[in-house]
């Protein structure tokens, strides 16, 4: 089998850093057939009007409507199973001595792919909370409404993910700013590099001394700043990248 063309010099950097940091968007799942977002044709904002779905106004006006795209979106991340970019990301984390795991997907996929440690940005789909409490809600009574009852206080539940124009969860947001800010390499993943916060947290990196890396097929914002592009899927490139690290020949 030809070995990818991972720069030796990434190579060495790995094997010397002390913290790694990753922060994984849509793309690294789009292997496992979840749809990513911007993508022209198959990008959920390409079918679907974030304003009418992912909005606190959007929920207000039809509650069921928004409710029920997240339990599709639910199911068809049931069906799906982590693919081999997200293996690798739960391999390295095994592996390199100091590693952060940050995602943007509300998808799990790192979890079920056996990643402890994940920093989730943007929420869960599978976790609901009450729209006027603002709380989690873990169990709620059965019963035809459609979204369920909060049992505490009869409010909407709503899906746990944070939607335009909402505040990321603070004290996840911190700690991605400071795995980030600690970070020897920071790798991006699968991201456009579009939407903020998220989109900062390489250039803390960088301003902090860090060498980025991104891996995606496409350039984004951040290529023109990164220190390694790597262009291609993250499920052909992060298994080579961390077997050529971590692999046989790279342990010491
Ligand atoms: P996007 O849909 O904006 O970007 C997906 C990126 O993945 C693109 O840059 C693709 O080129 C890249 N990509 C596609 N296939 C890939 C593969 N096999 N391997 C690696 N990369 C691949 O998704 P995000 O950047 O995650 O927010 O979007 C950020 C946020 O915008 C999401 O978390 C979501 C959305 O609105 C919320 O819902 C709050």
């Amino acid at each position: 089998m030809s070995e990818l063309p991972i720069p030796s010099e990434l190579i060495t950097c790995l094997r010397a850093a002390h913290r790694i940091t990753a922060l994984t968007g849509a793309g690294i799942s789009a292997e496992s057939g979840v749809p990513t977002f911007r993508e022209a044709q198959t990008g959920l904002w390409a079918r679907y009007n974030p304003e009418e779905l992912a909005t606190p106004e959007a929920f207000q006006r039809d509650p069921k409507l928004v409710w029920e795209w997240y339990a599709w979106r639910q199911e068809r991340v049931r069906q799906a199973k982590p693919n081999p970019g997200h293996l690798a990301l739960a391999d390295i984390e095994r592996h390199a001595g100091e590693f952060s795991l940050i995602t943007q997907n509300v998808d799990g996929l790192h979890r079920r792919a056996g990643s402890h440690q994940v920093l989730e940005l943007h929420g869960n789909l599978f976790r609901a909370k009450c729209f006027n409490e603002d709380r989690p809600v873990e169990n709620w009574p059965d019963s035809d409404d459609i979204p369920p009852r909060c049992p505490r206080c009869g409010g909407l539940l709503r899906p746990d993910v944070v939607w335009f124009g909402e505040s990321l969860p603070v004290a996840v947001l911190r700690a991605a700013e400071q795995a980030a800010a600690n970070a020897n390499v920071f790798l991006s993943i699968g991201t456009s590099s579009l939407v903020y916060p998220a989109a900062d947290l390489p250039f803390i990196a960088l301003k902090s001394g860090a060498a980025v890396v991104e891996i995606n097929p496409q350039p984004t914002p951040l290529s023109p700043h990164a220190t390694f592009s790597l262009n291609g899927a993250s499920g052909i490139i992060l298994p080579a990248l961390a077997a050529q690290v971590w692999g046989e020949q790279g342990h010491h």
